[in-house]
């Protein structure tokens, strides 16, 4: 029987990240992880409940007593807090422009790193996020960093946004798709980073389904 093996994929925003790891996910009958939505779920229910983004122990109080699941969904993953769907909440322009705020807090990070190692157990797991082959999950087998560029990135952003009816223009796209690298890239805590061990993938000219098997190539690549 074949090993069951941890793939991390981090990347910047709008890398593309979340699509191709769900579709690895099912190819190889593995588990997703969806990381970004954990964190945009914690930032969703503070901001819900009027609590300062920047006051900690208030937010860590509250996500001790959060439940975040998620069950499969088309095309994105269905996200669950407290068994409330939220799947759609999590995205808006409201959540996506605090949730690096609320990523930069070291106790959130440490309880939500736990949780993600608990679903990872011991294998069969692609994980997305942006310290998954850092520091989440070290050990992974398979370490992925999926890069664009920003124009290409907030491109796909803008065509993602027209399908929804979201009329954000691409320019303020783009400034938000930096401004939010460049907070998850400084901060302190596990910030964005390709760990040394990872490879690097530019997706800038890349279709969905090349990023798919070129994955697939190189987890190939580590079984052999
Ligand atoms: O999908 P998108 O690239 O817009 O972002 P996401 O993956 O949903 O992540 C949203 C935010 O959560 C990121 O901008 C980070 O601030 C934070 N995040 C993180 O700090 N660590 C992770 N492992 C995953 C997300
Ligand atoms: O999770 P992350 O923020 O890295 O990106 P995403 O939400 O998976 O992808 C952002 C958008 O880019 C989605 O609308 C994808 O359909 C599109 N896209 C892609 O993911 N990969 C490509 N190679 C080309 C487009």
């Amino acid at each position: 029987k074949m090993k069951k093996l941890q793939i991390a994929i981090d990347g910047p925003a709008s890398a593309g990240k979340s699509t191709v790891a769900k579709i690895v996910a099912n190819k190889l009958s593995y588990i997703y992880c969806d990381t970004g939505a954990m964190y945009r779920s914690v930032t969703f229910k503070a901001l819900q409940n009027h609590i300062d983004l920047n006051d900690e122990s208030a937010i860590v109080k509250m996500l001790e007593d959060t439940e975040i699941s998620f069950a499969p969904g088309n095309p994105v993953q269905k996200v669950f807090i407290d068994g409330n769907e939220i799947t759609d909440d999590i995205r808006t322009p409201e959540v996506t422009n605090s949730v690096s705020t609320v990523a930069a807090l070291k106790e959130v990070r440490s309880i939500l790193t736990d949780r993600q190692r608990d679903i990872a157990g011991k294998g069969g797991i692609v994980m997305d996020g942006r310290d998954i082959g850092s520091a989440v999950l070290p050990n992974a087998e398979v370490k992925i960093f999926l890069i664009a560029s920003v124009d290409e990135r907030a491109e796909r952003r803008f065509k993602e946004n027209q399908q929804k009816g979201i009329k954000t223009s691409l320019e303020t796209l783009k400034k938000e798709i930096e401004v939010r690298d460049h907070k998850d890239s400084t901060r302190k805590v596990s910030p964005l980073t390709k760990a040394s061990d990872a490879i690097e993938v530019d997706t800038t000219s890349m279709g969905i389904d090349d990023v798919v098997n070129k994955i697939l190539e190189i987890v190939e690549n580590v079984r052999n």
